[in-house]
C-alpha cells in the first residue's frame, strides 16, 4: 500500500483563514474514502502534507481490513508554530474544510480526529454532507472516541489470549502513553476490568485522571519502555523509533494511536526482537466502524458495539495467520488489505 500512489491530493490557502487546508484521498476503490480532520500544529505545511498521505493511506487499509465498503482519506489543517485558534479563526478555518470537502464531490467524506470535535463536524455539516460524527441533535453519531477505546480493548483481548490463553485482562499489565480522549476511556476500561496500569501523559494536569483510575502515573519515557505485558500507544503517532524499540520491554504493543511507526525499519527491528505489533490501523478501527455502521449502514447501537467488538476476531485472526505463515501481523494485515482491496476477497 504505497503512501505515494494517492488519487488526489487537494491543498488549499483557505479563502478564510489564510492556512493551510490539505485532504489526501488515498483510494476509493472499495467506496467512499472517509477519514478525520486533523487540526494541528506544524513547523511547515509540508510536514502536514506528509502526515496527510501517510494517515490517509492508513485508512485504506483501517476500512479495507475492517471488513467497511469505503476507501481512505484525511484532512490535515496544518496551523503554524505560534498561531493560537480563537473562535473566529476556528469558525474560518472549519469553513475553508467544508469548502475543500465540498469541491471533491463526495469522493471524501470527514470524521473527527486529533484537535476536532463533533461540534467542528456540525459546523462543517453546514456546507456540505458528507462529514460524520456531527452530535446527535444535528443527526450524527456524535464522539467516535468511546468506540475506539472499545475496539482497542478488543484487539488487546486477541493479544493477551495469544500470548497467555486468556482473553480477560484482569492482573494484567499495561502502559497506556497517552491520556487524551481516546486513552483516558481506554485506561478506565481496563482498570475497570481489573488490569495493572502504568499511565502518562505529556500533560501533567492529567495525573489527577490516573490517581482516580488507581493508576501508576509515570514519565512518558518511563510508559514507553517499562516492563509490562502490552504497551499500548495512544498518543500522537511517531512513538515507535529505531532508537526507542531495543529499550522496550513490553512483550507486545498494540493500541489507538494512529502512525505509531517512525520508520519501516523500526518495524522490522520490533519483529526481530520478537515484540508483537498489532498495526494501529486494526487496532484503531473502532471509531470509524462505530459511526459508518450507525450513519451509513443504518444499524442500532447494539449492532455497531457488534461490529467494534469484532476487532477481536479480526485481530485473532491476523494474529493466527501470522503465526502459520511465519511473518508479521502486519504484513498479514497488508495482504489481507491488498486481498480486499483487489477484490479477491
Ligand atoms: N478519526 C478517526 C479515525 O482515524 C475516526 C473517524 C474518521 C470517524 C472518519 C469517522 C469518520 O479513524
Amino acid at each position: 500500500m504505497s503512501t505515494l500512489r494517492h488519487e488526489q491530493v487537494l491543498i488549499r490557502t483557505g479563502a478564510r483563514s489564510g492556512l493551510p487546508v490539505i485532504v489526501a484521498v488515498h483510494s476509493t476503490t472499495l467506496g467512499q474514502a472517509v477519514g478525520g480532520c486533523r487540526l494541528w500544529h506544524y513547523a511547515d505545511w509540508r510536514d502536514g502534507l506528509a502526515d496527510a498521505l501517510r494517515l490517509s493511506a492508513a485508512m485504506t487499509a483501517k476500512c479495507a481490513v475492517a471488513g467497511l465498503a469505503n476507501g481512505g482519506g484525511k484532512t490535515v489543517v496544518a496551523v503554524p508554530q505560534g498561531v493560537e485558534l480563537d473562535a473566529a479563526l476556528r469558525r474560518a478555518v472549519l469553513d475553508d474544510v467544508a469548502d475543500t470537502i465540498a469541491a471533491l464531490d463526495g469522493a471524501y467524506a470527514t470524521g473527527p480526529d486529533v484537535g476536532t470535535t463533533p461540534e467542528d463536524m456540525a459546523v462543517i455539516g453546514e456546507r456540505t454532507p458528507h462529514v460524520f460524527c456531527k452530535p446527535a441533535q444535528h443527526g450524527g453519531s456524535g464522539d467516535s472516541s468511546p468506540a475506539t477505546a472499545l475496539g482497542t480493548l478488543a484487539a488487546l483481548r486477541a493479544v493477551h489470549r495469544r500470548l497467555h490463553g486468556s482473553r480477560t485482562l484482569a492482573g494484567t499489565r499495561l502502559s497506556v502513553v497517552g491520556l487524551g480522549s481516546v486513552g483516558l476511556r481506554l485506561a478506565r476500561l481496563l482498570a475497570d476490568e481489573g488490569a495493572e496500569l502504568l499511565v502518562s501523559d505529556i500533560d501533567t494536569t492529567k495525573r489527577a485522571a490516573s490517581d482516580e483510575l488507581g493508576a501508576t502515573w509515570v514519565s512518558p519515557e518511563q510508559a514507553l519502555t517499562a516492563d509490562v505485558d502490552i504497551l499500548v500507544p495512544a498518543a500522537l503517532g511517531g512513538v515507535l523509533t529505531e532508537e526507542v524499540v531495543p529499550r522496550l520491554r513490553c512483550a507486545a504493543i498494540a493500541g489507538p494511536a494512529n502512525n505509531q511507526l517512525s520508520t519501516e525499519a523500526a518495524g522490522d527491528l520490533l519483529h526481530r526482537r520478537g515484540i508483537v505489533w498489532v498495526p494501529d490501523y486494526v487496532a484503531s478501527a473502532g471509531g470509524v466502524v462505530n459511526a459508518l455502521t450507525i450513519e451509513l449502514h443504518k444499524g442500532t447501537p447494539d449492532e455497531a458495539r457488534e461490529r467494534v467488538e469484532a476487532i477481536e476476531h479480526t485481530v485473532a485472526d491476523l494474529l493466527a495467520a501470522a503465526g502459520h505463515r511465519h511473518v508479521t501481523p502486519a504484513q498479514a494485515a497488508t495482504e489481507l488489505a491488498q486481498r480486499r482491496l483487489s477484490g479477491a476477497e
